[in-house]
């Protein structure tokens, strides 16, 4: 198969044309015929001005590209989509799929032998990956790496589990509007991604943690000049790659790849959307992530990790604590060791590598978790026929059992008008029921699971309720929040069914949720509900597209005809 330059020529029906005019034309940007007869390293470029997590690519990308000529290869940077978790209107998980669309097509169009994919910011990683797994070139990933630390009035503070609690202190009066506009500015004290446990964060270490990017590469701080080494490092694995024409990821990823992924995830105290990503990554392979497979591994699995949002830390502790290496180390037969890495060494290797830090106290030993199980659990129920998922490290244990009144918002907007409100009907017992925030219905399955606590409550000290939808939830957020609920309540899940003033009972150690009520009564209120009617944003373009062929939660999200068998 041809290489290089010559590789996936412009069809002009004359080969020896196209590489003459190819060559013509990359000779203006002055390159020399050697620089032409070299492999081919892609490098994406996903900075943007929208996006500050990704505000150390270029510098990355630099330091990528000396790596990749060290080696012999010519690096060759291209830009795709950049999705910046803040910026992303309505979500950024709406613009996920399409970024991993845009990645696979310009890895498939353009010639290159590997690739170097650059992301960090929630969704980026995930599109990237899911992008590479389809385009099957051999990969390497470099996250952008965690943000430092900011300081207030003597207290670390981290994007963005602090964010959402520093807001709930102003909204419950606790702090005023000078001391929140001060906590505004110190809260993101550098580029990279969110430096607590987050979807960024989780996503990183999963990545590494499959062999997909270098040693410590999920933890090294955006701004410290190793993750410019790291990278530098990683130029040079992907020129090696390119030469080599290997390892692809389909020759890379096995099934011990996707559940040492679920067994970090959950002793990570990771993000819930992390099992949405790496169900959706998985189904572009042969390799399938089975929720019952990944709920058995929660009772086994301990949290080791002792960062926010579970425990106390931020991620350049843990990096400074021997990283994603050292968890493995601690891990111990959880994982297996024999999975490979782009790096060459299999995971046995780098383990034995690991750093020694005396003292660490973020990286738990087995015999001494942060949790006793891991970080998420499964459920079931008459509410959630193919499952919802719940961060229970990040729950009040109180509420893991716990029987409550239905107070139902029909959507985002409805709660936004009436949670606040001194006329809502509601206590602390009561189960807030989020519906119509899931993958079509919101559409994008916003991070809107994280329901505040009403005004009046939260004025009343009240920090936690039993919070149930659709919707995802922020990796940073802390609460006895259920999410993912599937099928969703737009298409006629059971979430549609819930009236106000059902009692609903969540009972975690026994992995259910359920709708009190019978079913006979269930079934009565499925027959009323209103046929389903495509909303009018879903009428044109992308997001006609992504209404008619998002798949659910379980299925991780993607478009149905993106997984690896395409369309039924
Ligand atoms: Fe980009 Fe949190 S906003 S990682």
């Amino acid at each position: 198969m041809a290489d290089g330059l010559r590789k996936g020529l412009t069809s002009y029906g004359d080969a020896g044309f196209s590489l003459f005019l190819r060559k013509a034309f990359i000779k203006a940007m002055g390159y020399s015929d050697d620089a032409l007869d070299r492999p081919i390293v892609g490098i994406t470029n996903t900075h943007s001005d929208y996006n500050p997590c990704h505000g150390n690519a270029p510098q990355i990308i630099e330091a990528a590209k000396r790596g990749v000529m060290l080696a012999g290869a010519l690096p060759m940077v291209f830009p795709t989509i950049s999705i910046g978790e803040s910026f992303a209107h309505p979500t950024s998980m709406y613009l996920r799929n399409l970024m991993a669309m845009d990645t696979e097509e310009m890895i498939r169009a353009q010639p290159m032998d590997a690739v170097i994919v650059i992301g960090g910011c929630d969704k980026t990683l995930p599109a990237q990956i899911m992008a590479a797994i389809s385009a099957d070139l051999p990969t390497v990933v470099i996250p952008v790496g965690p943000m430092v630390v900011g300081h207030h009035k003597g207290e670390v503070l981290g994007a963005c589990t602090d964010c959402r609690r520093m807001w709930g202190k102003f909204r419950a009066g606790e702090i005023d509007q000078q001391e929140i506009d001060a906590v505004n500015a110190r809260l993101a004290p550098s580029v990279g991604t969110c430096m607590v446990m987050g979807t960024a964060s989780t996503m990183a270490c999963i990545t590494e943690a499959m062999g997909l990017s270098l040693p410590m590469s999920a933890t090294i701080p955006a701004p410290h000049a190793e993750r410019f080494r790291s990278a530098e490092a990683s130029g040079r694995v992907a020129a090696e790659m390119a030469k080599n024409k290997g390892p692809k990821p389909s020759e890379f990823l096995t099934p011990a790849s996707f559940r040492n992924a679920q067994v970090v995830l959950q002793a990570i105290g990771g993000s819930t959307n992390g099992l949405i990503h790496l169900t959706a990554m998985a189904n572009r392979s042969v390799h399938r992530i089975d929720l019952a497979a990944f709920d058995e591994l929660s009772r086994e699995v301990p949290v080791l990790i002792d960062l926010k949002p579970s425990g106390d830390h931020y991620m350049e502790h843990f990096h400074h604590a021997g990283g994603v290496p050292k968890l493995m180390a601690q891990l111990g037969d959880l994982i297996d060791l024999d999975a490979k890495t782009v790096s060459g060494a299999t995971l046995r290797e780098i383990v034995a590598n690991a750093e020694d830090v005396p003292g660490q106290d973020v990286i738990r030993s087995r015999s001494n978790p942060i949790k006793p199980e891991g970080a998420m659990a499964v459920l079931h129920g008459n509410l959630a026929p193919r499952g919802a998922v719940i961060k229970h490290s990040a729950a009040s244990p109180k509420l893991l059992q716990h029987t409550g009144r239905a107070v139902v918002f029909e959507s985002v907007e409805d709660m936004t008008l009436r949670c606040d409100s001194p006329d809502l009907d509601v206590t602390a017992d009561d189960v807030l029921v989020l519906r119509n925030a899931g993958p079509k219905g919101a559409p994008g399955m916003p991070e809107a699971g994280y329901l505040p606590i009403p005004m009046k409550l939260a004025r009343a000290g009240v920090k936690d309720m039993v919070r149930i939808s659709d919707a995802r939830m922020s990796g940073t957020a802390f609460g006895t929040i259920v999410l993912h609920i599937t099928p969703e309540s737009a298409v006629g899940g059971p979430l549609a069914l819930v009236q106000n003033g059902d009692m609903i009972r969540l009972d975690v150690a026994a992995r259910s949720i359920d709708l009190l009520i019978d079913d006979a009564e269930m079934a009565k209120r499925q027959a009323a509900l209103p046929a389903a009617v495509t909303p009018d944003w879903a009428k044109r373009g992308y997001a006609h597209l992504f209404h008619s062929t998002i798949l659910q939660a379980d299925d991780g999200c993607d478009f149905d005809f993106m997984t690896r068998e395409g369309k039924a």
